[in-house]
């Protein structure tokens, strides 16, 4: 996986989730699969995705006592997938028995699935850290010490905003991956995404995957809205 431009597959209907899909059958896309299309179509939806060869990251932000974890990430590197995570919040004992489980699930000759761990939500702003969450530093000190965590932890990388990863290639270095939702066009409803930025800023600040949901699955025109986002993403003109 070289950069990817993940597709949020935000769908809670396999027919309107093939629908979408076939706008792209020319291209090479990557997908994200959620908790709102996992729950609804589970293991069938990632077989046919898989069957489809696209790179897919599964984004179910594990969150739950180490032995659980642990359990749960050795059923989904059994499914092949590409990428999965936790949530850092989670603390440095269930990141390593998350990495623990993908092993053990890890077929021999095959890859374990990439982990990478949720900071702050994009959807997160600092008053809502400090008011509800009671954190009161920084929401940059937080986003960077949970990406510490998750390196030591074994990780390879992290969710954030594309606006943190400058920060964290400092604490983590440039090897340690990040990924960043809440990406945008000016022309885009931000809706719940507070910390948002567009495809170019986001190669700019030095991301190595984006996510993008809503833009695309709410398009009238995916595709062509796809191919401006992708070449934004890719630093090329749009051909
Ligand atoms: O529609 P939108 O582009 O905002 O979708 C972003 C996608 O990325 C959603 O599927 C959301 O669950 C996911 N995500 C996120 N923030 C995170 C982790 C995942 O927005 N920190």
């Amino acid at each position: 996986m070289q950069n990817p431009l993940f597709i949020a597959l935000d769908f809670n209907h396999r027919g309107k989730r093939r629908q979408f899909l076939e706008h792209f059958s020319n291209e090479t896309i990557d997908v994200k699969v959620g908790m709102e299309l996992f729950y609804r179509e589970g293991l069938k939806a990632i077989e046919e995705l898989k069957e489809a060869q696209y790179n897919l990251f599964l984004d179910l932000k594990l969150h739950d006592i180490p032995n659980t974890v642990k359990r749960t990430m050795r059923v989904l590197a059994e499914m092949e997938i590409d990428m999965v995570n936790v949530h850092a919040a989670g603390g440095q004992a269930m990141m390593e028995a998350a990495i623990e489980g993908l092993e053990a699930g890890t077929r021999p000759g095959k890859e374990r699935p990439k982990c990478i761990a949720v900071t702050q939500l994009t959807s997160t702003n600092e008053d809502m850290l400090k008011q509800q969450l009671h954190i009161d530093r920084p929401l940059k000190d937080v986003v960077c010490s949970y990406a510490q965590l998750a390196k030591t932890s074994g990780l390879d990388g992290v969710v954030c905003s594309a606006k943190e990863v400058p920060f964290i290639h400092e604490g983590c270095g440039r090897e340690f991956l990040t990924v960043t939702p809440g990406i945008r066009r000016a022309e885009d409803d931000k809706a719940d995404q507070m910390r948002i930025v567009s495809p170019a800023e986001a190669r700019q600040l030095g991301s190595w995957g984006i996510v993008v949901g809503r833009s695309l699955t709410m398009a009238s025109d995916p595709l062509h809205v796809y191919k401006e986002m992708h070449s934004e993403w890719k630093g090329v003109a749009l051909t």
